[in-house]
């Protein structure tokens, strides 16, 4: 049996066993096997060397490991850039970020094209730094707005990026091809709450992004609906960085329409 599956604490509501297993299925690999492991904080080394001891070919790493595995593993540039391993090939003992991949991937998959455009990150965490990163590998403009400034100077001097920091306002008034909320801000239960002020309008043509995913479609969203502006949720970024870490762990091309259907069904039926 080809084992793979996802660390965190707690990892009981992951989503990513269904699609993974789900895709496994669809293409009758039937020795393959997504698990969802729980692991405290404190035995993240040994459950690693358990893990592929045990004969596990890799694993997803979820909050709270993401930043502590990486002594363990060799992390590739991109993973080091963002300063998170979100995927690890026991192969060849390999960390990488799938999140950055995910997120080009899907802007692409929906038609976003923002090379040489601007764009408006929201948020400066590690999901903020998979945007960042890959944003400006594009070529985009990219302005962050974070509730802590020091924090978003911090990615930029990280990163090596040529992005600037900006209030909303600021952000607000320059023509901007893209938003993106790359924090957890809207998340159920507190769907009531976005980041955008309520009372300065989303600048006119932007797409709204929305990293989160439950509910599938957030307060920012509406918001931006109600302006009559595009808006894209976050479950195509779930799905494809799960879709690189299966071609990562498989060398087989991830059935991603069968990765979606799991999730969709999954959300459907509640937690
Ligand atoms: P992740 O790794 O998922 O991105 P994180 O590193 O905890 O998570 O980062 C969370 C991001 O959401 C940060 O940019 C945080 O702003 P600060 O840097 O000021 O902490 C932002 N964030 C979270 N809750 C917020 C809130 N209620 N209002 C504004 N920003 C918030």
């Amino acid at each position: 049996m080809n084992k793979v599956g996802a660390i965190g604490w707690p990892i009981e509501h992951s989503l990513s066993p269904a699609m993974h297993n789900a895709a496994f299925q669809a293409l009758g690999m039937n020795d393959w096997f997504y698990d969802k492991i729980a692991i405290p904080p404190d035995i993240v080394k040994l459950s690693l060397r358990e893990l592929r001891d045990h004969g596990y070919i890799g694993l997803n790493v979820t909050v709270p490991h993401k930043q502590a595995v990486m002594p363990f593993v060799k992390a590739d540039a991109i993973a080091k850039a963002i300063g998170a391993v979100n995927t690890i090939d026991f192969r060849n003992n390999t960390g990488t970020n799938t999140d950055c991949s995910g997120f080009m991937d899907d802007l692409v998959a929906n038609g976003i094209h923002i090379s040489g455009e601007a764009v408006i990150v929201l948020g400066a965490g590690g999901a903020a730094r998979a945007a960042v990163y890959g944003l400006s590998g594009v070529g985009a403009k990219v302005m962050i707005v974070n509730r802590t400034r020091q924090r978003a100077e911090d990615l930029i001097a990280d990163l090596q990026v040529n992005a600037s920091v900006m209030t909303y306002e600021e952000a607000a008034a320059l023509p901007v091809a893209l938003i993106v909320n790359a924090t957890s801000v809207g998340l159920e239960p507190k769907i009531h709450e976005s980041l955008w002020p309520e009372d300065l309008p989303l600048p006119k043509d932007a797409v709204i992004y929305d990293m989160v995913y439950r509910p599938a479609r957030t307060r920012l969203m509406q918001m931006a609906e109600g302006q009559g502006s595009r808006v894209v949720g976050g479950l195509g970024m779930l799905v494809r960085q799960g879709a690189a870490a299966f071609k990562l762990w498989t060398g087989v091309e991830p059935p991603v329409e069968v990765m979606f259907s799991a999730l969709y069904e999954k959300l459907s039926s509640g937690p």
